[in-house]
């Protein structure tokens, strides 16, 4: 069975149909193979069908169409999320952490989710104090989980997820709960991660990461993907795709780009 791929080096989907209920949410989807090493920011306006397409990458949503990894079709029966766990590091919009534990105990456990002993070793607790650093929340390692804020918790949410070292990421607004500082030290981590490569030249993961913020999505993506109302409207490169005429058709907004100081376009709306 193809769940038997002991990693994912590439993500795709073609004709992806998903109608809950009555509802048609998510129309004719295809999603171009993400590669490891690359970052595909997904944006689109409210309601669109972002986080629908998410959760039906990462099987939490049943759907109609051809999901791919490795350039091979997973079977519906074989798409659950169970299966592909702990290849896949998925962070829900919003994600709170409801485990009465600390923020120290929770990347433990989650690291022994998939192994035999309950014993902690070195290199899972150096695994968890490097993660934490990365972030620049290691001062959080002994708060207790239920008292983090929104912020906090996002961070802890991702680093969660980091810690397994999964192949493929999908991160649902991983910033949206941010201030500025930790936006751009989480994306730079992201972006880190998903680039380093082992002995063997090959990068650590791809990564799906829905955004709102398009300057971020400039900033730190390869690729993008515009969803309007359940349909694909734009999918390419950056910044070359998200020309003004699309932005102005998607969000229904008027704006310009301007050179900054760096020599990276910044989009600005008026
Ligand atoms: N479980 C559900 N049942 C019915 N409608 C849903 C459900 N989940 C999402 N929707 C609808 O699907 C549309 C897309 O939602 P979502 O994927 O959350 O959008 P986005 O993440 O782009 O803001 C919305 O109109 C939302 O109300
Ligand atoms: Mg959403």
């Amino acid at each position: 069975m193809t769940a038997a791929v002991s990693s994912i080096a590439t993500v795709s989907v073609e004709q992806l149909s998903l109608t809950i209920g009555r509802r048609r949410i998510l129309t004719d989807i295809d999603v171009p193979p993400v590669q490891r090493g690359e970052i595909l920011a997904i944006v689109g306006p409210n309601g669109a069908g972002k986080s629908s397409l998410m959760r039906c990458l990462c099987g939490l949503l049943k759907f109609q169409g051809e999901l791919r990894f490795n350039g091979m079709p997973v079977p519906p029966l074989a798409r659950h999320r169970r299966q592909w766990s702990p290849h896949i590091g998925y962070v829900p919009q919003d994600a709170g952490i409801r485990a009465k534990i600390s923020v120290m105990e929770l990347l433990l456990s989650a690291q022994k989710t998939h192994g035999h002993s309950l014993a902690v070793k070195k290199e899972e607790l150096a695994r968890a104090e490097q993660i934490l650093t990365q972030l620049d929340i290691a001062h959080l390692a002994q708060s207790y989980c239920p008292t983090l804020s929104g912020g906090q918790m996002q961070m802890c949410a991702l680093a969660q997820a980091l810690v397994l070292t999964p192949s493929l990421l999908l991160l649902d607004e991983p910033t949206s709960a941010l201030d500025l500082r930790h936006q751009s030290r989480s994306l730079k981590l992201i972006r880190n991660y998903v680039r380093t490569q082992d002995e063997q030249g090959t990068p650590n993961a791809a990564a799906i990461v829905i955004l709102h913020d398009l300057n971020l999505a400039l900033r730190y993506a390869d690729k993008v993907l515009l969803i309007d109302d359940g349909r694909v409207t734009a999918h390419g490169a950056l910044p070359d795709t998200l020309t003004l005429d699309v932005v102005g058709k998607t969000f229904g907004v008027e704006g310009e780009y301007l050179m900054n100081s760096k020599g990276d376009k910044v989009l600005v709306v008026y």
